[in-house]
This record gives structure tokens, sequence and C-alpha cells, in this order.
């Protein structure tokens, strides 16, 4: 097939970009409002935007409705978030946090979790997490307008917490992580079946 992106809905690019571009990493995202109530959802539109200074980079992507996710929002609102590495026996929970709870929900009851203090940040993190970034906003990018539409969010990270299970001799440990991707549709990897390629 080749055809101008143009002419194709935007439900048949998800199912192309999504199905093509895996496994994405998730950050699975937590943040808190004004009012200190917390948030979190997952996000795979997301990498690695910066080493110096360290900055993650997530899109977080308009509703149905045009309007702005509590993820954003509470971004915006308050400069601050964390990113929460999610692995396999932590996939149920990440599943559960992303439903479109209304903003006073608080999906780390939703789902079961503790919430760990931010050493940097006001916004907890997921206590059970393996990995967790904590970071202020460095900037974001509005892409578009209506469904669908993207905010790139730019967080520099200003903390970072590693599970003493998963770093051994300064790296983080693959086995040990249990790390997952996601794909298309309700897919999810595994990361396991991995190799090395030295560089030229
Ligand atoms: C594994 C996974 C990855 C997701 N990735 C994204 C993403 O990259 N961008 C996005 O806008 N929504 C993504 N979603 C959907 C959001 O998690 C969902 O809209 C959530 O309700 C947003 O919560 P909030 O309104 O509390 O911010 C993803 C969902 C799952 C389960």
């Amino acid at each position: 097939m080749d055809c101008d992106i143009r002419e194709l809905e935007s439900s048949a690019v998800y199912k192309i970009l999504t199905g093509s571009i895996l496994p994405r990493p998730i950050a699975w995202v937590s943040t808190q409002d004004k009012l200190g109530v917390a948030n979190l959802a997952p996000f795979s539109f997301f990498t690695v935007a910066s080493l110096n200074p360290p900055v993650l980079a997530v899109s977080i992507l308009r509703k149905p409705d045009g309007s702005e996710k509590d993820s954003l929002r509470n971004i915006r609102d308050t400069g601050e978030f964390v990113v929460n590495i999610a692995n396999q026996p932590l996939a149920e929970a990440m599943n559960l946090s992303c439903g479109a709870y209304p903003a006073e929900v608080d999906e780390f009851d939703v789902a079961g979790l503790q919430k760990s203090r931010g050493q940097s940040v006001h916004a907890p993190g997921v206590a059970q997490a393996p990995v967790r970034f904590e970071c202020v906003l460095h900037g974001s990018l509005d892409i578009g307008a209506g469904p669908g539409a993207g905010t790139l969010v730019l967080g520099e990270i200003r903390h970072l917490h590693v599970a003493d299970q998963v770093y051994r001799q300064g790296h983080i440990d693959l086995d040990a992580l249990q790390a997952i991707g996601k794909l298309a549709g309700d897919g999810y990897a595994r990361v396991h079946d991995d190799f090395d390629l030295a560089r030229p």
C-alpha cells in the first residue's frame, strides 16, 4: 500500500503507527492537581529526549471530545510529574489506571497501589515501580488541535530511584526488570528475546 496519509481516516493512521512503531516503552505518569489529588496514567508515546540535561519526552493526546487529559492539565498546572516504569508484575495495575476516570478519582486507589513520596517534586510516585524518574516541566509543544492532537511534554529529571533488585554493577538488569512494551491494540511484549550487535 502507498498513499497520501491525508486520504486515510485517523483511526487507520493510528493502527498503522501503533502497529509498526513498537514495542513502545510505557511512561506510567503520576501527577497531582492543584488541590493535591493524585493522578496516574500510562503513555506509550514516550522516549528519552536528551542526556544533558536528562530529559524525557511524553506525548499526551487530546480526548475524543477534544479536551485535555487530567495528566496534561496537572503537568501544566504544577510543572512537575513522575515517570514510573511499569514492569510485568505491575502490568494489570498499569492497565487499570488507564480508565477514563473523573479528575477527582485517584487511580492509585483504583489500581491498589501505594504512593512513594517525591524527593524533588510534590507528585507521588508508584512505590512498587522498579524505576522512577521525578521530572520538572522543561517545556511543551502543542501539535494540532481537536481530538487526537498531541502535546509533547518534556520533563527534566531531577531525581531518580532505581530499586536495588534491578541494579547490578552500574547496569539495569534486564531479567530482573521484567520490562514490558506496548504493541498495537491490547497487545504487550515481554522483553526477553534480546541479542547483541557491536557497533562499528
Ligand atoms: C499502555 C497504554 C499506553 C497509552 N499511551 C498513550 C499515549 O501515548 N498517549 C495518550 O494520550 N494516551 C495513551 N494511553 C491512554 C491514556 O492512558 C488514557 O487516556 C488515560 O485515561 C489518561 O488519563 P488521564 O486523563 O488521567 O491523564 C495509553 C493507554 C495504555 C493502556
